[in-house]
């Protein structure tokens, strides 16, 4: 376990403060690759400052476009639908977004790219996407078990009704994508609905994109037009504070400009049932997106259980659930979950070999987790598995164990949100 980058946590008696998030990370994704195929100058605001996000920004440099930072700001600008061959394998970092979305895009260039990532990126799955993607025409190696890295020749594509067999936003939105550059019209049922920025984006870039029922449709050959927007704050990176200021009752906690699309802001309703207070103070649409602000009291949690269309919303908030469920009332049970599997981690593993650790008792099934409440943990070396969200969970949950919390390779954190640690520390009261 690399000890370079560990960081200590100490038990806090409270969390108060007023916070905003860098720009939500699904967002940022989708706006600089549409931002990279649409005629003009985007200009974006509060783009994510995690990692990830800046692996979608090289890749679309590597693929011609250009763009630059300026007072905050960063503008790209589009190539109107093509672009350019790129010179040596797209580097997507540690992250399935970039890999799985810029695919789509890339199905329609005329010319072949090799998408590669890093040890995490190249185990986990992409039939999800290799398999549609070649229905429409593509043609598509990837390494045994269909994992990174892929070679991808693109070109015309054919549209097709899809059922997708795994609810996965990141497919969705590699599919709408790739729906641009086919000349008919396709649709893509999913089994669950997931979270829908790749709609809402490509609308807010002037495309047209029909929802209905469980199935949305797009045409191809739409153009798409420049914007300018400010990226809503990152709920996933709100989590942690919703879930810290949970911990502790008479915690107070202002969160600003945050994003509230309702199908990511399932974890407010989680929360809210479970006993936490949460008061929207600001509401308005930009884009096409919910965005509002939020007053949070804390309060004993109790508990509950998650299962089907809840976990499936809740997807990357489950690893901070989970890390303060020992401290509920009744604990909480997770299923339906199995796609923790195949994150940047196995989260199911990275999350009971830590609350272990910290001396809790959990029960691991195939798809999920159950940990009951009313525990006490004690003080570990927490091991972030290189994983961000694991590595800012467990910071979460040290907060309230006896002693000092080592989180182990903390630097997975910048995958996402660079900020957290400094951002944490001065909320927490000690
Ligand atoms: C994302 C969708 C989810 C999520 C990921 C971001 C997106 O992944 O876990 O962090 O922006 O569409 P899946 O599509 O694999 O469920």
């Amino acid at each position: 376990m690399s000890k370079e980058s560990s960081v200590t946590i100490r038990p806090a008696r409270g969390l108060s403060g007023v916070v905003r998030l860098p720009g939500d990370k699904s967002i940022s994704h989708r706006y600089a690759m549409l931002s990279g195929i649409a005629e003009g100058d985007t200009r974006l605001d509060n783009y994510s400052t995690g990692a990830d996000c800046a692996s979608t920004l090289g890749c679309m440099q590597a693929l011609g476009v250009e763009w630059e930072r300026e007072k905050g700001s960063i503008v790209i600008h589009g190539r109107g639908g093509k672009l350019h061959a790129p010179a040596s394998p797209l580097d997507c970092g540690n992250s399935g977004s970039t890999i799985r979305m810029l695919s789509g895009i890339l199905a329609g260039q005329d010319f072949t790219s090799e998408l590669m990532g890093d040890e995490s990126l190249s185990h986990r799955p992409m039939a999800r996407i290799i398999k549609p993607l070649g229905e429409m025409g593509a043609k598509i190696t990837a390494s045994e078990g269909g994992r990174p890295p892929l070679r991808l020749s693109g070109g015309h594509l054919k549209p097709i009704d899809y059922r997708m067999p795994v609810a996965s936003a990141q497919v969705k939105t590699c599919l709408l994508f790739a729906g641009l550059y086919t000349d008919g019209e396709m649709s893509i049922t999913e089994p669950i609905r997931t979270r829908d920025h790749g709609e809402v984006a490509l609308r807010a870039f002037g495309a047209e994109v029909v929802q209905d029922q469980g199935s949305v449709r797009i045409r191809g050959g739409q153009k798409l037009r420049a914007i300018e927007a400010v990226v809503p704050g990152d709920i996933s990176s709100a989590a942690f504070f919703l879930c810290a200021a949970s911990l502790f009752p008479g915690s107070d906690l202002i969160v600003n400009s945050l994003l509230m699309n309702p199908t990511r802001a399932r974890l407010l309703d989680v929360l809210i049932s479970m006993g936490l207070e949460i008061a929207v103070t600001q509401l308005e649409e930009q884009h096409g997106e919910l965005v509002g602000s939020l007053q949070v009291k804390g309060k004993q949690l109790r508990g509950g259980s998650l299962a089907g269309a809840d976990t499936a919303a809740l997807i990357d908030e489950i690893p901070v659930l989970a890390a303060i469920a020992p401290y509920s009332e009744n604990g909480i049970e997770i299923r339906d979950a199995s796609e923790l599997r195949v994150k940047e981690s196995d989260r199911i593993v990275s999350i009971v070999t830590n609350l272990r650790a910290m001396g809790a008792e959990v029960e691991e099934h195939p798809d999920g987790l159950r940990i009951p409440g009313k525990q006490k943990l004690h003080a570990a070396e927490i091991d972030s598995f290189g994983d961000h969200r694991i590595a800012m969970a467990f910071a979460v949950a040290g907060l309230r164990a006896e002693g000092e919390t080592l989180i182990h390779r903390a630097d997975a954190a910048v995958i996402s949100y660079p900020e957290f640690f400094t951002t944490l520390e001065a909320m927490a009261q000690h």
